[in-house]
């Protein structure tokens, strides 16, 4: 339902609005606003005051549909509320890593901001082969640090649930329990694929005890209330420069399993990982850059498991601190539940409705069929392997084996 005051701005209009908003530009200031939204489903403006003070802010605003289809899918504006009031819990509970939200407007369904400009969408940068010293550590302090401070780890069990209604989200879940986990195993009008690798998705489509494991993980993804997760954590979600990393666009955010968050991270490393086949020809260049990749991977685990065993001695509710072997046994399932939600993030997106431009930019259909056919293999066998990773060099090893399988090293 659209509230009687939403209105859908233009460009002069934000300026308008932003004007009447204390606090952020004085009077006089001469501000120039341009609407750059690149993505799916809302507008993103950015507004510059000229002169000296170069200060610059982000809106962003929900459309009552999504923006690449139109109003024929409509959507919930409840999506700016639950994406400026995660961010708000996610500049709690890790400074620095998210945009700092200035004001929320929720009869126009916008928030205002910090203006990132100064760091790059992180998949673009991977594409041309960037390496980021800092993200492994960022990205796992950030995952550790909110995931279980949200979780029941480490609150009170009755404000956790209030929590879980705040954040109940949804239109937003059903969009990623259909693209994720429904229409890419079998043949439905939404999915959208290189028509070279048919083969493998139709025995895909009949490969009964993948759909199976698939469907386990759909159930968890929508039955575990485990902890407030961002819910759409890819590489297209993460502004960064070598030195800082910010999370952004948490508007699929809900209590949900933690290795969902986790999984689409390193997916999102992985797909890249299988893009590099095609971009990157020099094989020296190519091995070079998987090889940062995996140890990428890894270092986020890590670090991850690191900071959730320190935040764990600070934090854990007694009924749980107490027990022996239970944080060991915790994070072998999260592990294991990170290979499962990876894998299926993987194969997603190169069978469903939404691609990455790491796989799409690769113009040759039949080389970027090679890419895709190892991204397949490595989430099927991510997916049915889950249960014996033991440590995050199972999943990395996996990979490595895979692509030996896959694709002959010359
Ligand atoms: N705080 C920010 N500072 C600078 N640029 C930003 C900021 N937030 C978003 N952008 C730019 O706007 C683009 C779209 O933002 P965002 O991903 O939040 O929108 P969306 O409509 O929710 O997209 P999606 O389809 O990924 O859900 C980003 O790729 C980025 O280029
Ligand atoms: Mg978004």
């Amino acid at each position: 339902m659209v509230n009687s005051s939403y209105r859908v701005l233009n460009e002069l209009e934000t300026i308008q609005y932003v004007r009447k908003i204390p606090g952020l530009f004085s009077e006089n200031a001469q501000l120039v606003c341009k609407e750059i939204g690149d993505g799916n489903l809302n507008l993103v403006f950015r507004i510059i005051e000229q002169g000296s003070s170069g200060k610059s802010i982000i809106i962003k605003q929900a459309l009552p549909y999504a923006r690449v289809v139109g109003e024929s899918w409509p959507l919930t504006l409840d999506r700016a509320r639950i994406e400026s009031e995660a961010l708000m819990i996610q500049n709690i509970l890790c400074p620095g890593l998210v945009p700092k939200v200035y004001h929320y407007d929720r009869e126009l369904a916008l928030t205002i901001m910090e203006d990132l400009s100064t760091h790059i969408i992180m998949r673009k940068g991977l594409i041309t082969r960037k390496r980021y010293p800092q993200f492994a550590k960022h990205i796992g302090i950030f995952l550790a640090r909110t995931l279980l401070l949200s979780s029941d780890l480490a609150q009170d069990s009755q404000i956790k649930k209030l929590k879980v209604i705040q954040f109940i989200n949804p239109e937003m879940c059903k969009i990623t329990e259909n693209l994720v986990f429904t229409d890419p195993y079998y043949d439905a009008k939404t999915n959208q694929f290189n028509p070279f690798i048919k083969d493998l998705i139709k025995e895909i489509w009949g490969h009964d005890e993948l759909i199976l494991e698939i469907t386990k993980l759909k159930e968890k993804f929508l039955t575990q209330a485990q902890a407030l997760i961002h819910g759409d954590l890819h590489t297209g979600s993460i502004m960064l420069t070598e030195k800082d990393t910010k999370v952004i666009d948490p508007e699929f955010s809900f209590y949900g399993p933690m290795g969902f968050d986790i999984g689409a991270i390193l997916a999102n490393l992985l797909l890249n990982y299988c893009s590099h086949e095609g971009h990157t020809l020099d094989r020296d260049d190519r091995l070079q850059y998987q090889d940062y990749l995996l140890d990428t991977v890894e270092e986020i685990w890590t670090v991850f498991e690191e900071e959730f065993k320190t935040l764990w001695q600070e934090k854990a509710m007694e009924c749980y601190a107490s027990k022996q072997g239970y944080i060991d046994d915790y994070l072998l399932r999260l592990l294991q539940d990170t290979c499962g939600y990876a894998g299926c993030k993987m194969m997603r997106r190169v069978i469903g409705l939404a691609h990455v431009p790491d796989l799409e930019s690769i113009e040759d259909h039949k080389l970027r069929a090679k890419c895709e056919r190892l991204a397949l293999a490595i989430g099927q066998q991510l997916v049915l392997k889950r249960e014996t990773a033991r440590k995050i060099s199972d999943l990395t090893s996996l990979v490595r084996t895979i692509k030996r399988q896959e694709v002959e090293e010359d």
